[in-house]
């Protein structure tokens, strides 16, 4: 009895130690922001997985123990949360990496090498992890790159292949994770033209839930690669766990989704794989474009904040600036303008008090002239008929009556009729062999042919140089792509699957070029409206036109969801003659975001002019706070009679509170007090409204004094109703 309890003794100390020096040949790998943390392990055969994502925790080593509290142990232990998984091995799951070797083979493993992390600063790191595959020499380095203070993670990988012959990546992710939990509840957006960003929030169930595109070039039309995504039960702006997640990448993309056999979800993230395997030859690498997400404890109010933050500091071009006003002539003319007529606009955009004058669509070609948009685009010479002097002239007469000049051009596209068509047809994206099939009459030009690159990149830079005071840009991008073929790639005897993803490198090649070169004029992101929004772009542009929709009640809304992805100084919102609301509701909704005008100022009454000059006035008194504030969401909209948000100075000295009336019931308003937030418990303030229509008067009593803690407790009621459809008000500390 006595042996035999010893030698079980001895087999339990062995196991134990055994188990021991296993888990000392693990690497733990913490990649942690200031609040959370995802936590990397290899395991015994130095597979690399997710071992923990959410809240950080106080001490780094106890992540170790993480594992040891997980009781999900089967034949699928280790292959679910697989940091990126590999196809064709011992991993059954959807890949990250499916690779076709050169021999044929289509096996992939993944076995971690090494890891480093390099410091950018205080609050930058990136740690890089290299993974490598034990038979084949392809090896894959993920990169974590961490803002700390933002909490938000940029995440991409870098493949790369030193086999004999080339290899075909036939899916290569930008990130793999895994969460593990109970419920997920993820949020995705669809729209259409002048429909964008329609929130639908569903439970994730047992399977593969995939948002992608597979439209090309105007990828975001029916989907944008964003999404919320909420852990246990759908977060509130003050409550729950949630990551927001959006792919920097203007093309096809897709997300997989997967609720696995555990009931933890799965998310593999990167550019479409759809009709796009891509070849890859000996001692070259691809580098996948960045998965960004944040995630927060506190809802999607805190997590979109620090989304703003990171965008405005390290991405958005000139994001920390400042932006122009402006008046645009699209909806006050479209395509039927001359010299005079737009002489006449210039004058007006500065009595409006704006920055710049933005001449859109229809200044050019002249074999086919622009007149309306079955013709002309790519011919882009001015129109001598419309312009018989000249962008050269138009600027100086800008110039002259004391506004700045800003140009649309839609360069990556070309309608049939038209010059460039006659003379490049091999530079159009288009099935030779079938009809052509158009969206708005017209076609994309073949930005993976260096040739096109070059001719896009010279549309704007003639612009620039032959009229250095051209103050700002409107990019367009009106079609998506239908008969998916370039003769480039077949006369250089490429891949026709390299087609999606060499556009997209090619237009940032392209922007890459002309910010090397042009590194300030501000730019519009316009693709139809919100066709094409994502934040690999937005490096390159100040600011997006979230949709033609411009109807300020449809606005509202699509602000508001845009606005957790994307600061308000990013958003365009101009004034327009769409929709049925008052001048002063319309332009208030404009005023959250980036504000412009797109109106016939000779059109407005004495009192309408005498408003909308003030509206300049106040925006410019007020934009500092809205562009480089915090937000915060206040009043859902989709959920109440009324819209509320509240931007506030980072020193919390002000706020200005933006309120809609969205519903025309009887008696629909603001009948109870809304609940401020981000202002300071203990400081003291007055709260007055702005904006008023001349000649009305406002209930709100401008002497009273109140405590934050009085405004973020007990409230503020904006006195939003029919008779008061939109209120803007500033709350401003007393010293
Ligand atoms: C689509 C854009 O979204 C509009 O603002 C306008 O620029 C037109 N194109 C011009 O064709």
């Amino acid at each position: 009895m006595n042996l035999l309890r010893h030698i079980a003794i001895s087999l339990l100390l062995l196991l134990l130690h055994s188990m021991h020096a296993t888990a000392q040949n693990k690497v733990t790998i913490p990649i942690e922001t200031a609040q959370n943390a995802l936590v990397l392990q290899t395991d015994q055969d130095k597979h690399l997985s997710i071992i923990y994502f959410g809240k950080k925790l106080a001490q780094a080593a106890e992540y170790d123990l993480v594992s040891t509290q997980n009781r999900q142990r089967d034949g699928n232990a280790g292959i679910y949360n697989s940091a990126y998984t590999p196809a064709g091995s011992w991993s059954i799951s959807e890949p990250a990496l499916q690779v076709t070797h050169a021999d044929g083979n289509k096996s992939t493993d993944l076995i971690y090498v090494n890891h480093q992390t390099t410091r950018e600063g205080d609050n930058v790191a990136v740690t890089s992890i290299q993974l490598k595959d034990p038979v084949y020499a392809t090896e894959v380095t993920l990169f974590y790159k961490t803002y700390a203070r933002e909490n938000v993670v940029e995440q991409w990988s870098v493949i790369k292949s030193t086999e004999k012959g080339e290899i075909t990546l036939n899916k290569y992710a930008s990130a793999n994770l895994y969460f593990p939990g109970k419920d997920f509840y993820l949020t995705h957006y669809n729209g259409t033209w002048a429909r964008e960003m329609n929130p639908e929030e569903e439970q994730l169930t047992a399977g593969i839930r995939v948002l992608d595109s597979k439209l090309g070039t105007r990828a975001n039309l029916f989907q944008p690669p964003s999404f919320q995504l909420s852990f246990d039960k759908p977060a509130t702006e003050t409550e729950g766990k949630v990551l927001l997640g959006t792919l920097a990448w203007s093309g096809n993309f897709r997300m997989d989704f997967e609720v696995d056999s555990y009931h933890n979800l799965r998310l593999i993230a990167g550019i479409n794989n759809y009709a796009s395997e891509y070849p890859l030859a000996s001692g070259k690498d691809f580098k996948t474009p960045s998965f960004i997400y944040t995630f927060s404890e506190n809802g999607k109010g805190e997590a979109s904040r620090n989304l703003h933050n990171w965008a405005r500091k390290y991405r958005i071009l000139d994001g920390e600036g400042s932006r122009l006003t402006l008046l645009n002539n699209w909806e006050a003319t479209y395509f039927d303008f001359n010299e005079e007529k737009l002489s006449g606009l210039f004058k007006d955009g500065k009595k409006l008090g704006v920055d710049l004058f933005l001449l859109d669509d229809g200044w050019f070609a002249n074999k086919y002239p622009r007149n309306d948009d079955r013709a002309g685009l790519g011919d882009w010479q001015e129109n001598i008929k419309k312009l018989p002097h000249g962008i050269g002239y138009l600027v100086k007469e800008a110039k002259n009556a004391g506004i700045k000049f800003g140009i649309w051009v839609e360069p990556e596209m070309v309608n049939p009729k038209s010059e460039l068509y006659e003379k490049h047809p091999d530079w159009v994206i288009r099935q030779p062999q079938r009809p052509e099939h158009y969206m708005r009459n017209q076609l994309p030009l073949d930005l993976s042919n260096p040739e096109v690159q070059n001719f896009v990149f010279g549309i704007l830079d003639k612009l620039f140089t032959g009229n250095s005071d051209i103050a700002y840009i409107k990019w367009d991008c009106n079609a998506i792509t239908f008969n998916a073929h370039s003769a480039y790639l077949e006369k250089s005897k490429q891949k026709q699957s390299q087609l999606y993803v060499d556009y997209v490198k090619g237009l940032y090649k392209v922007l890459e070029k002309l910010r090397a070169k042009y590194p300030k004029v501000p730019m519009m992101l316009c693709s139809g409206g919100g066709g094409r929004v994502d934040y690999e772009a937005l490096k390159y542009f100040t600011e997006f036109w979230p949709s033609d929709n411009t109807d300020p009640l449809e606005r509202v809304f699509m602000q508001w969801e845009y606005s957790y992805f994307f600061p308000a100084l990013a958003q365009s919102a101009h004034v327009t003659d769409w929709g049925k609301q008052p001048l002063k509701f319309r332009t208030d909704v404009a005023m959250m975001g980036k504000l412009g005008y797109d109106i016939v100022v000779s059109h407005l009454n004495e009192k309408d002019l005498q408003f909308a000059r003030q509206s300049v006035a106040t925006y410019n008194a007020i934009k500092e706070v809205v562009w480089h504030g915090d937000l915060y969401r206040l009043v859902d909209p989709k959920k109440n009679d009324f819209a509320s948000l509240l931007f506030a100075t980072k020193n919390r000295d002000r706020a200005i509170v933006f309120s809609y009336l969205v519903s025309n019931r009887n008696g629909a308003g603001s009948d109870i007090a809304v609940r401020l937030q981000g202002l300071d418990a203990g400081k003291k303030y007055k709260v007055k409204e702005l904006n008023l229509y001349p000649d009305s008067k406002s209930p709100v009593k401008e002497d009273q004094v109140y405590s934050g803690d009085f405004l973020m407790t007990a409230g503020f009621n904006p006195v939003v109703n029919a008779r008061r459809g939109s209120v803007i008000l500033e709350v401003l500390e007393v010293k």
